[in-house]
């Protein structure tokens, strides 16, 4: 099966997010945490940004071996000079240039022509081939720019010697039709991309909540790289989600056909170890790594989940690192979880003794949310002195 390069910019486009900021031990302990956990391409900072990032990025750079490590620039000598030197002690070290290209960034933010953004894209990507092979360009803002532009400046940066296109859906305009279909017609106007090996990759913001299903729209029309973060996090409504991304490639297989080399056993303690050093917390529906993502509250379920877990699961809480699933009690519960439960927990009943403690959880959890190991405990044991 083919596989899909992860990018990883959690370190950037997620430290990007409102109250997200990290120390530099917190960057380098997540970057060795996503290295062991498979993560291609890890986007280590923005090094023009503050001395801080700069030294976050060289540190990283320095002790990373297995993923390659990103530096970004924006098209500014200065910013590729401090990308380059951060980047370049990296075994692999990769400059991530970018240069917005739609009407509504060259006229309002730029104050630039499309020739002068063009031949500006084109020398920043040669300064950054001064310091490492692997050069990716970005034109920002590429699913709001005009397709005619986005050829001609796809093309002129390939020339330069850009080896990996993104192509950012930066303000999570897109639909996965629209963002689709410029990876599409790229590849079919281009065959450059093709003759030259360069890679396409997708990067999406959720503003419309669309990020996870515009990356796959993009992998489904070409794109090889998907950038992402851990739990989403990101410029304002986030990043794709990297955990996302990665079990819907492994659980719909049948569908993409592409894997990637994340070891998803690592996803629940990667989502734990960014939340809690940027924190943010992780919404207790989120998919994958929120709290509720394995757990069942009504009796139905419960019921069908302790006869088959297959039944209401779609993937085994062990393959995102959870040990396992939970039956959360509450008033939706059945006298299946609730019998299960009596025996996790260590005690004997006899039916009759079940069904009056049943009875007894049922009025409590009418009362309360979620009825814990210890509500149920002194139910029992109430149930249990009576029947004495
Ligand atoms: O969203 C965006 O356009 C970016 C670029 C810097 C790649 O994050
Ligand atoms: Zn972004």
């Amino acid at each position: 099966m083919e596989t899909l390069r992860i990018f990883d910019t959690t370190l950037r486009d997620g430290e990007q997010s409102p109250g997200a900021t990290l120390s530099q031990p917190e960057k380098l302990e997540i970057a060795r945490y996503l290295e062991g956990m498979g993560v291609d391409i890890i986007e280590a900072g923005f090094p023009i940004s503050s001395e801080g990032d700069f030294e976050s990025v060289r540190i990283i750079a320095s002790e990373i071996t297995k993923s390659t490590v990103c530096g970004l620039a924006r098209c500014a000598p200065k910013d590729i000079e401090r990308a380059g030197e951060a980047v370049k002690v990296a075994a692999k070290g990769r400059i991530h240039v970018f240069c917005a290209t739609s009407k509504i960034h060259r006229e309002h933010k730029l104050r630039k022509g499309k020739e002068e953004i063009l031949k500006l894209s084109v020398r920043s990507i040669q300064q950054a081939l001064e310091y490492t092979k692997d050069v990716e360009f970005s034109p920002e803002d590429a699913s709001r720019t005009e397709l005619e532009f986005l050829e001609e400046i796809v093309h002129a940066a390939i020339e330069a010697g850009a080896t990996t296109i993104n192509l950012p859906d930066t303000v999570g305009y897109a639909t996965p039709k629209t963002y689709g279909e410029i990876f599409s017609h790229l590849l079919k106007k281009l065959p450059i991309i093709k003759e030259k090996n360069v890679i396409l990759s997708a990067h999406c913001h959720d503003d419309l909540g669309l990020a996870v299903a515009n990356s796959l729209s993009a992998v489904e029309n070409g794109a090889r790289q998907v950038e992402c973060t851990i739990n989403g996090i990101g410029e304002r409504a986030g990043n794709a989600a990297l955990e996302e991304i990665v079990m819907i490639l492994k659980t719909r297989s049948d569908v993409y056909k592409i894997g990637s080399k994340i070891d998803s056993t690592k996803i629940f303690p990667a989502s734990r170890m960014v939340s809690t050093l940027t924190g943010l917390a992780v919404q207790r529906n989120k998919a994958i790594v929120g709290q509720n993502a394995f757990a069942h509250e009504s009796g139905i379920h419960q019921d069908g989940i302790l006869k088959f877990r297959e039944t209401y699961e779609i993937m085994d809480p062990a393959s995102v690192g959870l040990p396992t699933n939970v039956l959360v009690m509450g008033k939706h519960s059945g006298r299946a979880a609730f019998r299960d439960r009596v025996t996790v927990l260590g005690y004997k009943m006899t039916d009759e003794q079940i069904e009056s403690a049943f009875v007894q959880f049922k009025a409590l959890a009418d009362k309360k949310k979620e009825v814990f190991d210890e509500d149920i405990e002194a139910i029992i044991d109430q149930s249990l002195d009576m029947s004495a």
